[in-house]
């Protein structure tokens, strides 16, 4: 029976978990005492590196190397913004975070703010997450009146401020990039990389950024040891993950578990298994922007290296299973449709790709597709893939990609019998 180990999530099921005096009764601000008291800033931003610790919020980068990429001799203002925007369809770990656990965030928060020297620390929080940015603000008002929070933080000379700013319900705002000009006040563009935010971000200052995830599973790092993190999971993915299941699963939610178990495991022995007794026919690995991956490869270890060896990615961690009565036209529409609306428009392959994309699968649905329209699905994703301003492209490509190859039957089905998919279309609005 598969595990969890429950590191971010270890406060589930206590009561009031999000409020200081219960997140200090189970040993919260230890690890920052401890930093504050013990620690020099580049032994912090070695432990994490010795950790292992990857980032959660997708590309799975080091978190200590990403930290050390900040020059010391900046004179500053550094910050750190906290990428709490999650809008990737199938993921719901960071909103679970803020909600419930906001403290081991803002700890994780403080810690790297003074392992790099970061002045401030804003919080990008997505638009819809109202009770997440009420509990985010409650909690960090408490930090300040205990002192973990602000001017020479419980007395060691180090000073970091904290701001939640919300974002207005843009999955492109999650980009780094395009989150820093959204914080900046414009419109949420992306920018182009190189400089990196480490070395010129917000307001062209040296930025760390990090998901809420990333940060929150900090304190533990430091509280026990990167040794610790680093003897959990495998051995290029080291740690814990939390997972979420969503899709034809009995028992959709969020589990945390080590690196490297099978994703059949997750499957069934957490999520109850694929639902009314039906078979699986195929999953994201990672939400709607990685590959879909058959059946077949449904024990797969889930870590970074072997999904990606298996054809996908594993993302920001959502586990999306589809079973065997799926209609992958229907689903990879639905998707198509989400990356056509959220394309910022500002590159033309992503803002046209998307669009035309859609516009071929609404007419295969409706009955009217045409064999060549699969190559011409295929030519599309050729020219938005790498293409794109940023990896926006490649993520809207990703569905359509891995469906035309895995399941070209169900589309040549569709095409061949003029099936008609019976329901309204709701037209794209930029
Ligand atoms: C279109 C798009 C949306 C993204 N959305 C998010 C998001 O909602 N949350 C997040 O943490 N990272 C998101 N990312 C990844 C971020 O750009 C960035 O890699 C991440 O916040 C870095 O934090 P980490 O190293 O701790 O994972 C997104 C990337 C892309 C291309």
């Amino acid at each position: 029976m598969t595990e969890l180990t429950k590191v971010v999530m270890r406060l589930d099921g206590v009561a009031e978990a999000h409020r200081l005096d219960v997140y200090e009764a189970n040993g919260g601000y230890k690890a920052l005492r401890k930093v504050l008291g013990e620690m020099k800033p580049q032994e912090v931003i070695d432990e994490v590196k010795a950790s292992g610790l990857r980032g959660k919020g997708g590309a799975g980068f080091p978190a200590g190397l990403k930290w050390s990429f900040v020059p010391q001799d900046h004179p500053g203002p550094k910050y750190l913004a906290c990428n709490a925007d999650e809008g990737e369809p199938g993921t719901f770990k960071d909103r679970w975070i803020i909600e419930n656990n906001p403290h081991q965030m803002i700890e994780g928060c403080i810690i790297c703010a003074y392992a790099v020297g970061l002045s401030h620390i804003y919080v990008y929080c997505r638009g819809e997450f109202y009770e997440g940015k009420r509990k985010i603000e409650q909690a960090a008002k408490e930090a300040y009146e205990k002192g973990y929070l602000g001017d020479n933080i419980l007395g060691s000379g180090f000073s970091t401020h904290l701001t939640v700013h919300t974002g207005a319900g843009s999955y492109e705002c999650g980009e780094e990039t395009a989150l820093l000009t959204s914080l900046e006040g414009g419109r949420g563009h992306p920018k182009i990389k190189p400089p990196f935010p480490a070395s010129e971000g917000a307001w062209r200052k040296p930025t760390v950024i990090n998901n809420v995830e990333t940060l929150a599973t900090v304190p533990a790092v430091i509280s026990q040891g990167a040794r610790w993190h680093a003897g959990m999971g495998t051995e290029k993915s080291k740690g814990i993950k939390m997972v979420c299941v969503s899709g034809h699963v009995e028992r959709p939610g969020i589990y945390e578990v080590e690196f490297g178990v099978p994703i059949s495991a997750i499957i069934n022995d957490l999520a109850g298994g694929v639902w009314q007794g039906r078979q699986i026919k195929g999953y994201f690995p990672g939400g709607s922007s990685t590959p879909v991956l058959p059946a077949e490869k449904v024990d797969v270890p889930y870590d970074y290296e072997s999904i990606a060896e298996a054809g996908s990615m594993l993302g920001s961690g959502a586990l999306i299973v589809f079973d065997s009565e799926t209609d992958i036209v229907r689903m990879a529409e639905v998707i198509t449709r989400f990356y056509a609306w959220e394309s910022c428009g500002k590159c033309t392959p992503c803002r046209e790709g998307t669009r035309w994309m859609l516009q071929i699968y609404e007419r295969i649905l409706n009955g009217g597709g045409r064999m060549e329209d699969l190559e011409l699905l295929l030519s599309i994703c050729d020219n938005l893939e790498f293409k794109s301003f940023c990896p926006f492209g490649d993520a809207a490509v990703s569905v359509v990609r891995s469906t035309v190859s895995l399941y070209r039957d169900e589309y040549e089905e569709y095409i061949r019998e003029h099936k008609v998919y019976r329901r309204r279309f709701t037209p794209v609005k930029h």
